[in-house]
């Protein structure tokens, strides 16, 4: 028997006034998975991100996260999901360690076991090695997006959307969080649902993408068989580049 999938959507629709933002969206997303949830600007990902943590009601259908409805359930699916938002707004006046001390009491860790875990998280992300401690409103995007990422690995979050995790991350930084991502998948089998715009970065790293367009997911599956879908050959040939704007042009 195959397990549950962590995030399932079945017909999940959201419509402002007259604006039909999802549209009878159903997909799913397995354990370990790493999901790119790629569409043009306007396309409905925002929107499905916030039905899924329960922070906009759906106008219809409906949506599981572990098994848990996010419309009734909001706060026991937030305690298990990690979401990094574009801007991630932190306590300004706190240091990262300090942030991630208060991360941990609230989620119940206690001192010592938290000591070890933030060393930890901090030497993940690359935020170790920073020389003295700096305040967060001194961070630069790049630092934010990294103490985004190490307070996931604070809460143990089983499930994490990441909303454009590595905008604006020089190389070097894009990398270390491409890795990350990985590796959480991998080792942690963290269930990944990455929304981004920077297709070279997914086809690097996610298992199996779906392509949302005005509010429908018009192709979902692993790169290679979307390439035989549009193309007729697998992904040696295309770039992921070349698959979504066949989709984009062919709506
Ligand atoms: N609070 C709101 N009230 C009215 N319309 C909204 C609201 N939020 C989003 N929309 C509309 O819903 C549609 C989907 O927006 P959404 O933010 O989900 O897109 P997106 O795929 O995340 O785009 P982007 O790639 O630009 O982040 C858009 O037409 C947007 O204008
Ligand atoms: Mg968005």
């Amino acid at each position: 028997m195959t397990p549950a999938p962590v995030v399932a959507t079945e017909d999940l629709t959201k419509i402002y006034r007259h604006q039909v933002a999802v549209d009878h969206l159903t997909f799913s997303v397995n354990e370990g998975e790493i999901f790119g949830f790629l569409g043009p600007n306007g396309a409905g990902k925002t929107t499905t991100l916030l039905m899924l943590l329960g922070l906009t009601e759906p106008t219809g259908g409906r949506a599981r996260i572990l098994g848990i409805d996010p419309a009734r359930e909001p706060i026991k699916v937030k305690a298990r999901v990690g979401y990094l938002q574009e801007n991630m707004g932190f306590y300004s006046d706190l240091t990262a360690r300090q942030m991630l001390r208060f991360v941990a009491e609230l989620n119940g860790i206690g001192r010592q076991a938290a000591e070890a875990r933030i060393d930890n998280a901090l030497t993940e992300v690359g935020l170790a090695d920073e020389g003295p401690p700096k305040k967060i409103a001194a961070f630069s995007r790049g630092m934010r997006q990294r103490l985004g990422i190490a307070e996931l690995l604070i809460r143990d979050a089983r499930v994490a959307f990441l909303d454009e995790p590595t905008l604006g991350l020089d190389p070097d930084a894009t990398q270390r969080i491409s890795d990350l991502i990985q590796r959480l998948a991998r080792e942690q089998r963290m269930t990944i649902l990455l929304s981004s715009h920077q297709l070279h970065q997914v086809q690097k790293i996610c298992d199996r993408v779906g392509i949302m367009i005005k509010g429908r997911m018009v192709a979902n599956g692993p790169i290679d068989q979307l390439a035989r879908e549009k193309f007729g050959v697998d992904r040696e040939e295309f770039t992921l580049e070349e698959i979504y704007m066949k989709y984009f042009l062919e709506g």
